[in-house]
């Protein structure tokens, strides 16, 4: 296995690529599934996710090509003339919360799927009990037995008015996949509004659905029989131009974002200012300038889109271990989402946690200790508080950090960190 190593101190100073968006990226993968046609993505991010996923639809039966366009980004040339299998096995799942999606594809196009529980990053207890309500709603059958979902149907699937607790994002996805191919007007209450859920109802219209409310928490699909193949462009990763941002902002200097506008990070942008981020905005292009090392404290709270995203909040708690004061950060989306604090702890930050809110009293200076990557952002905003730690920090278990930055390590070296990418002998 791999381990990061830091010698924290430099300042940022460069250009960065940003890759297509991984949480995008994956349910457009998955909606492929939903016609025989060929579907063509462009601006796959080059991550480990979308590798287990790319294995898991191969065993359903999908067939594809994966081609580098440029540096940062992949085109996926892919078809699923026939669904061969209806079985997501649990080795693949349990890699990843998203694969759990096809039960969307296997159920529409086969009748029957046995789907593993999902797995994914140990943020919380992530239910489904959703996507069961859903899915019984709309007339399936399911049991759920030794570890997997077993959704069957035996007449049509009927179309919903359904509401939902919770602004679910993967249930949003999963709604708009299933709704598209069951006749007549299904309308989804409370339906998450992120991004990624307008960039997978537009694929889905492109293919021939018929989605109109997308982006509002009102979303109305009028299903039809077939959807068609399509060629498409997955935008960019949000969360990842939102960590360089913030890193930028720990470390100062001056960053260039590529192939991303302000729009994508406009939850950010705020607070990024508030801090003395200069921000200028290009077309497709974000110049961020940080002259001084001062952070002020901020007091922030996740919540679903257009809230801070909990995506994004380990990045935002590291740089307020920084900060001339106190901040309160609330995390409101995932129960257990604070496993980097006791890891920024070793640093030397000063953070104390009740219940779901996180008290950090910021510190002038951290050191750079060995740590542990817990999760995948946990990863990112270790990173980030080495990157200003006086000394050197080792990260290990940066498998987490594969599965959703590509080339993390390489991006923000060439802007002059002093980070490496070594074997870990340890393991
Ligand atoms: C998506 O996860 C993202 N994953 C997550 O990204 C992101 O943190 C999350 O949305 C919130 O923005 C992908 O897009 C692949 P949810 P998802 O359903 O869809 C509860 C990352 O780091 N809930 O919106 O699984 C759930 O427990 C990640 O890239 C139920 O109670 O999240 C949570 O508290 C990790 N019952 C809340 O809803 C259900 O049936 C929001 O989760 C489903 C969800």
């Amino acid at each position: 296995m791999d381990l990061i190593q830091i010698k924290g101190g430099n300042f940022l100073e460069g250009e960065i690529n940003i890759s297509g968006s991984k949480n995008a990226s994956l349910p457009m993968v998955i909606a492929s599934l939903l016609t025989k046609d060929k579907v063509i993505i462009r601006n796959i991010p080059n991550l480990s996710d979308v590798s287990t996923l790319l294995e898991l639809i191969e065993t359903l039966g999908s067939e594809f090509e994966l081609k580098n366009e440029n540096n940062s980004s992949y085109k996926l040339i892919i078809q699923t003339k026939k669904i061969k299998n209806n079985l997501a096995s649990y080795n693949l799942v349990r890699k990843m919360r998203a694969s759990f999606w096809v039960l969307a594809p296997l159920i529409l196009r086969y009748g029957e799927a046995k789907v593993s529980l999902p797995g994914g990053c140990a943020i919380g207890i992530r239910p489904i009990n959703f996507y069961l309500s859903m899915l019984e709603k709309m007339g399936a059958l399911i049991t759920i037995k030794d570890g997997y979902v077993q959704a069957s149907v035996r007449k049509n699937l009927k179309p919903i008015n359904y509401k939902l607790n919770f602004p679910s994002v993967g249930v949003t996805h999963f709604f708009l996949m299933m709704s598209s191919l069951i006749e007549g007007e299904s309308i989804l209450r409370n339906a998450a509004m992120e991004p990624e859920v307008i960039s997978l109802a537009k694929m889905l219209n492109k293919m021939g659905a018929h989605i109109t409310g997308y982006g509002t928490n009102k979303i109305i699909v009028k299903g039809c029989s077939y959807l068609k193949g399509l060629e498409i462009i997955s935008p960019p990763d949000r969360i990842e131009a939102g960590t360089y941002a913030l890193a930028l902002a720990a470390t100062g200097g001056k960053l260039k974002l590529n192939s991303i506008s302000i729009k994508e990070i406009e939850t950010l942008r705020y607070l990024l200012e508030n801090t003395d981020v200069n921000i200028k905005s290009h077309k497709n292009s974000i110049e961020l300038i940080k002259k001084n090392r001062i952070i002020q404290p901020t007091d922030i709270e996740t919540k679903p889109y257009p809230g801070f995203p909990t995506d994004l909040q380990a990045q935002f708690m590291a740089l307020m271990t920084y900060s001339k004061g106190r901040s309160r950060i609330k995390e409101t989306i995932f129960e257990n989402r604070f496993m980097h604090v006791q890891e920024l702890v070793r640093l030397g930050a000063k953070i104390e946690l009740q219940s779901d809110t996180a008290i950090i009293d910021g510190v002038r200076k951290l050191y750079g200790a060995p740590l542990m990557a817990t999760d995948l952002r946990a990863s990112a905003s270790l990173i980030i508080a080495a990157l200003r730690a006086e000394g050197t920090s080792t990260i290990r278990r940066v498998y987490h950090l594969d599965r959703g930055f590509d080339k993390i390590e390489e991006k923000l070296k060439s802007c002059g960190a002093a980070i490496e990418r070594k074997r870990d002998k340890n393991e």
